[in-house]
């Protein structure tokens, strides 16, 4: 079974649920009249984004981006590819862009000036996980749910190898994993 990969919990379902809370209670109070577009950047924030929208008790519109890291892994190039764009017109909108994890920052910090480019009233950056330790663009988060360390984890909309996105709390595999 999936959840035998797991070696350790990191953020339990609770954990994960009550932070969501926070975050949405957060968000409602600054955006309240504002209507902000909740900009998800698939595929990891797509259970972050749906927990979230439910704990904010404002008018909101969602949109999907999806982007993709030219020579993954280790290279820093910057170069973002854009996959999937936003279908709404965003100028004088205030967008939050809802990430998973704030890693290297590169991916975020080339679609921020992306879509600044398109005069939205402004773009906040809300994030699940940070890893500090990591960064390399000099971008930092408004929002974060909790600063985790410099380790790989998967669950509630991470993956390794595509899988684990569904695990509903986040862990840490076994070393044995990345063997099989
Ligand atoms: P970056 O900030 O441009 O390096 O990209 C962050 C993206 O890398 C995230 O949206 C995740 O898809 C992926 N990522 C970074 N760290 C992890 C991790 O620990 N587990 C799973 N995915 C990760
Ligand atoms: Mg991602």
């Amino acid at each position: 079974m999936m959840v035998d990969d797991i070696a350790r919990v990191y953020f339990t379902e609770e954990e994960l649920k009550e932070k969501v809370k926070e975050l949405g209670r957060e968000l409602s109070r600054e955006y309240a009249g504002k209507h902000p577009i909740f900009v998800s950047v698939l595929k990891g924030s797509f259970v972050f984004m749906a927990d979230l929208m439910r704990e904010v008790d404002i008018y909101c519109d969602v949109d999907f981006m999806t982007v993709s890291s030219y020579g993954s892994g280790t290279t820093t190039t910057g170069a973002v590819k854009i996959i999937k764009d936003l279908s709404y017109n965003i100028e004088g909108r205030h967008l939050i862009i809802i990430e998973d994890i704030l890693d290297s920052g590169v991916t975020l910090s080339y679609l921020k000036n992306y879509l600044n480019m398109r005069d939205p009233a402004s773009i906040k950056i809300c994030t699940l996980l940070d890893k500090p330790a990591r960064r390399k663009a000099d971008i930092m988060a408004d929002y974060v749910g909790f600063i985790c360390p410099d380790e790989f984890i998967v669950g509630y909309g991470l993956d390794y190898d595509e899988k684990y996105r569904n695990l509903p709390y986040i862990g840490v595999l076994k070393p044995e994993v990345y063997t099989k």
